[in-house]
Formats: C-alpha cells, sequence, structure tokens
C-alpha cells in the first residue's frame, strides 16, 4: 500500500525525486500537468461551491483537497500545489478575473508608464493562503509522492500582464519587448524578484521541489528566447538556491524546440519538462544526455484514447525511459478528458 511509514523508520523514498537527482527509476515515476481540474467530477463538486479560480487557490482547506484528489484517485508520483500563475499578478496589485469558459483576464499594460506604476514586491499577505495550503497537504501526503511547487516564467507570466488576456502567439508582449526594451526588462526583473520570493516561501513551507511553467516560450526567436526566457529563469535558479542549498527546480519551456538544447546547457535544472512537439531522438540525446526530462505524452492523444494513445505512451517509453525520466503530458491535461484514459495510461506506463 502507498503511503505507508517504513516500520523500521528507514527514509521513505519518493521515486520523482531520485530522477532529479538524476536516479533512473525501473518504472518511471508519473504525475499530469493541471491534474487537479475540470476533468474530474470530485474537483467540479468543489469547483461550484466557490466562485472564482483565485478563490480556490485562497482558501486553503479546498485548496488542499483538490491538490489531494488525483493522487487519491490515481496514486500519481506528484501532487502539485493547487495555485496559478496568476497570483503573481495579483499580488503585484493587478485586477485578475477568471472568465467561466474564456481564460484569465487581466487589466492590460499597454505602456512604458504603467510598468513604472508597479510596485516592486509583492504583497506577500496575499498570497499567505497559498502557504498555509503546503502545510495542509503536506500532513496529508503520503511519504512517497513528491510535492511540487510552482510559479510562471517571468516572460509567460509578463504576456498575461501586458495583453490583459491569453493570446495565441503573444504579439502584445513579443511587440512591448521591441518597443519599450528597457521598460519591458523592468517588467521581467520584478516578475524575477517576486518569483523568488514565491519559491523560497513555497519551499520553506515544504513543498519538495519546484516547476518553472514557461508556456510561451516558443513564441520567442532565439535571441529573445535567451533574453526573456532563458536568463530570467537562470536567475531565478540561482536566487532559490541561495536562499535554499539544493532546492530542486523542473524548468518546461513549452515549445521551445531546437533552442531547449540552449536552455539545458545554460539553466541549470534538476530535469527539463517536455512538451510534445519535440521528436524522441532530439528529446534523448541532445536534451536528456545532459539533464533528466519530463513528459511529453500530447494531451489530445490522452483525451483521444485507444490504440492511439497505447502507442503513443508505448514511443514515450521507448524513447526515454532508459535515462532519468519522469512521464507526464506535453501540457495540461484537457478538461474534456475521459478518466478511463488517464486510468489506461497509467496501467501503460506502471508495467513497464
Ligand atoms: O493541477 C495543477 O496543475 C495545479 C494547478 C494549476 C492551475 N494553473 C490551476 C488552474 C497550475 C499548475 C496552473 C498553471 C497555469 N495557469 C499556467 C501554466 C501551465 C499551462 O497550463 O500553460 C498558465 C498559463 C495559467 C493561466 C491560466 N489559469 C489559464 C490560461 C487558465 C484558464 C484556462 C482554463 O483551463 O480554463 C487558468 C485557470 C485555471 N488554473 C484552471 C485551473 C484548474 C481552470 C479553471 C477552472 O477550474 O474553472
Amino acid at each position: 500500500m502507498r503511503g505507508e511509514e517504513s516500520l523500521t523508520g528507514d527514509a521513505v523514498h519518493k521515486p520523482l525525486l531520485e530522477v532529479l537527482e538524476g536516479r533512473r527509476q525501473a518504472a518511471p515515476p508519473v504525475w499530469l500537468m493541471r491534474q487537479a481540474g475540470r476533468y474530474l467530477p470530485e474537483y467540479r463538486a468543489v469547483r461550484t461551491t466557490v466562485g472564482g479560480v483565485l478563490d480556490l487557490c485562497f482558501t486553503p482547506k479546498l485548496a488542499a483537497e483538490v491538490t489531494l484528489q488525483p493522487v487519491r484517485r490515481f496514486g500519481f508520483d506528484a501532487a502539485i500545489l493547487f495555485s496559478d500563475i496568476l497570483v503573481i499578478p495579483h499580488a503585484l496589485g493587478r485586477n485578475v478575473r477568471f472568465e467561466s469558459g474564456e481564460g484569465p483576464r487581466l487589466d492590460p499594460l499597454s505602456d512604458p508608464q504603467a510598468i513604472d506604476d508597479l510596485p516592486d514586491r509583492v504583497e506577500q499577505t496575499v498570497l499567505a493562503p497559498v502557504y498555509d495550503t503546503i502545510g495542509l497537504v503536506k500532513r496529508e501526503l503520503p511519504p512517497d509522492v513528491a510535492f511540487l511547487g510552482f510559479c510562471g516564467a517571468p516572460w509567460t507570466v509578463a504576456t498575461y500582464m501586458i495583453a490583459g488576456c491569453g493570446t495565441p502567439d503573444q504579439a502584445p508582449a513579443r511587440l512591448f519587448a521591441y518597443r519599450h526594451p528597457e521598460a519591458f526588462a523592468r517588467l521581467i526583473e520584478i516578475l524575477v524578484d517576486a518569483s523568488v520570493d514565491y519559491l523560497v516561501r513555497q519551499l520553506e513551507a515544504g513543498v519538495d521541489a519546484v516547476q518553472i511553467f514557461d508556456t510561451w516560450a516558443g513564441v520567442l526567436p532565439p535571441d529573445e528566447f535567451r533574453r526573456w526566457c532563458i536568463a530570467p529563469v537562470r536567475r531565478i535558479v540561482a536566487e532559490v538556491r541561495k536562499a535554499v542549498p539544493g532546492a530542486k527546480i523542473i524548468g518546461f519551456p513549452r515549445g521551445g524546440g531546437t533552442k531547449l538544447v540552449r536552455y539545458a546547457e545554460d539553466v541549470p535544472v534538476d530535469a527539463i519538462g517536455l512538451d510534445w512537439m519535440v521528436s524522441m531522438h532530439f528529446a534523448r540525446e541532445r536534451i536528456q544526455r545532459v539533464r533528466p526530462v519530463q513528459g511529453n505524452l500530447d494531451p489530445l492523444v490522452l483525451r483521444a484514447g485507444g490504440a492511439a494513445l497505447d502507442r503513443a505512451v508505448d514511443a514515450i517509453l521507448e524513447g526515454l525511459a532508459d535515462g532519468p525520466f519522469i512521464f507526464n503530458l506535453g501540457h495540461g491535461i484537457l478538461p474534456d478528458t475521459p478518466i478511463e484514459h488517464v486510468e489506461r495510461m497509467l496501467e501503460r506506463v506502471r508495467r513497464a
């Protein structure tokens, strides 16, 4: 049974943390990005009791409950803290709302003056409930399950702050960065400092590792990728480890393509999350030789299920499971994913 303390008092291993130390596991540890969410009836039941996503993030009892739900149901090897990357703009005083079915809405930052007017530091009292959630989850989590905290990478958070909503190619933030590089650099600096503070507090509250989600890394050309993705995340990693020596960190620069080689070399994270668009050969030869990897099932094939799902799972195991590897999706699980498909996938990964 999962979750029993060792009677001899031996330290219980967390397979996911072993991989972050560079040690391959016989059966790869598995979790799913956005594993707490609308595809679960138990999540939807909790969700109807609160007004918005941010209310759920800031209600520790409920946030802890939805964090634990997918671990209870599927026995995943990691729980990921229920919060959102946009709590940081919220704690910087921006108005953040989630409109049902339409994604996030923020008041956009339309000119350099708006960035000058931002505070230098986040309001930590606003974020205190998130750290309380960590304490509640810790008490309930089986000892072999890793607990992950997270933040959005500065570039990705900035794209939402500039545009005020999700966009297909982040044109507003790219334009802003070309037109006003100094103001944009200041925004990124504010987000680096906020992210360091936020991740350090999560680690101090008890998460075992953290993931930095750079969902929109892929839209940048190489020079901008180095400036707005690699450099800021590198600084976050260094600063977090200054405060918490040995802090374990996963980077997820979605859509990085061939630029991932540079990311893997320059950003000393403990693992790199791969999206579903990278080839197995590239992932194994160019990335996994440098760092442990996590990924990278197409969320759509998990939704489709059947023989296509089996084939896709097998191809990933064949490509990556000979080295240090964490099985995951290549991006978040889709709300209309059937639960039986998740079960089918897990069965296949675990019999590997
Ligand atoms: O289970 C988990 O992974 C933990 C919780 C988590 C949420 N958001 C809760 C959430 C995590 C890790 C995130 C990260 C996040 N949030 C990212 C990076 C990863 C990614 O998926 O790209 C981004 C870009 C956001 C911003 C965000 N939050 C968007 C674009 C949306 C709307 C899209 C949607 O699915 O509706 C959210 C809302 C949100 N955050 C939901 C959840 C479970 C869904 C809203 C709901 O319950 O109604």
